[in-house]
């Protein structure tokens, strides 16, 4: 039981949304600092710490917004505010990542993310709405928002995935800006540093990898999902991990839920992760069941390297049920309703 006990903070939404920018870079410092350390974190005003079995902050509440780790409070208070101003549940998860895909302190998502062994930083994004409706863009160059170009993907080709040079054309013909291959000064530091050794090995750490993921649902129930990233830092130039693929990163569906990735891609694909979640659902799994199911499937299927892996799912049913488990310890979600927002660590199967 002591692997359940969460450490629940709620926020107030308001301030949230104010102080969120300046704040978010030591705020998450100290998030990883403490969630590694497994211990709870406190923010001025924070009210609550409670022990739960499921994940939950606000069970059952809709619109409900859950987002991978603590990039997704700035990120949910963005989706929130365009659920309030009239944005669809779509529109809601598309805006709010697009606030992580500007986030310069971030290192793994959006152009100031790491890049691959070349010295290139190149994107990965999806979108998927519960009607069965998606979009992906994959190894793409140049573009800040690719979460909004999977939804051009979705919403005005026939296509599922568009990658590369094709995904960087699709951007020009529909007025995308197009920036300047140059890393960020924060990115560019640490790849100068990486080449001294240059080694080739994913490591377990939130700095690492911390792809965003959301998951939202709207006030009638109807659901989407969001993940963009740059990727495992210093890959093999074309690489690809599970964020942009749907059923692997991102899987959601009306009937009956939705779920999404975080951390070493391969791994993730290897059990199509998203997808198996949605379906352990389906059959009559909780949220939190069938992640702890998916972990169990991925270390199984992934048992030589485990102690190297890291990765995190996280899961919503119809009910607003929540859900999250990963491999290791340290990873954590944000959770938020119209009018609350905060983190939850998740358990893990190793401790
Ligand atoms: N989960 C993101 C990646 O592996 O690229």
């Amino acid at each position: 039981m002591k692997s359940r006990m969460m450490s629940l903070i709620s926020l107030n939404f308001n301030n949230l949304n104010a102080d969120s920018k300046l704040t978010r870079m030591s705020q998450r410092r100290k998030f990883i600092k403490q969630s590694l350390m497994g211990s709870a974190l406190f923010i001025p005003g924070v009210s609550t710490i409670a022990e739960a079995k499921a994940p939950s902050l606000f069970k059952g509440e809709k619109p409900l917004i859950l987002s991978t780790w603590n990039h997704g409070l700035p990120a949910n208070a963005a989706a929130v505010e365009k659920l309030k101003t009239g944005g669809s549940i779509i529109d809601a998860v598309e805006t709010g990542v697009k606030d992580t895909e500007l986030d310069l302190s971030n290192l793994s998502v959006g152009l100031q993310g790491l890049p691959d062994r070349e010295g290139i930083t190149t994107l990965d994004a999806s979108i998927m709405s519960g009607d069965g409706s998606c979009g992906a863009v994959a190894f793409v160059r140049q573009v800040k928002h690719p979460i909004s170009l999977a939804r051009v993907v979705m919403e005005k080709t026939p296509h599922v995935m568009i990658v590369g040079e094709g995904a960087r054309q699709l951007a020009i013909s529909e007025g995308f800006p197009i920036e300047k291959e140059e890393l960020s000064p924060k990115a560019k530091e640490a790849y100068e540093k990486w080449k001294i050794t240059s080694q080739y090995k994913p490591i377990i750490n939130i700095e690492n990898h911390d792809t965003i993921g959301m998951i939202g649902m709207d006030a009638k129930g109807n659901m989407a999902g969001s993940c963009t990233t740059s990727g495992l830092s210093y890959k093999m130039h074309g690489r690809v991990g599970d964020s942009p693929i749907i059923g692997a990163g991102l899987f959601v569906d009306n009937e009956v839920g939705a779920a999404t990735a975080t951390g070493l891609g391969e791994s993730i694909i290897r059990i199509c992760g998203s997808f198996l979640i949605v379906e352990l659902m389906r059959q009559g799994r909780t949220p939190q069941e069938a992640c702890e199911e998916a972990v169990k499937r991925l270390i199984a299927k992934n048992s030589k390297n485990i102690k190297d892996i890291q990765a995190g799912f996280l899961a919503m049913n119809k009910d607003g049920e929540v859900g999250a488990y990963s491999v290791h310890p340290g990873f954590n979600f944000a959770q938020a309703t119209l009018q609350k927002n905060g983190m939850i660590d998740s358990g893990s199967h190793f401790k």
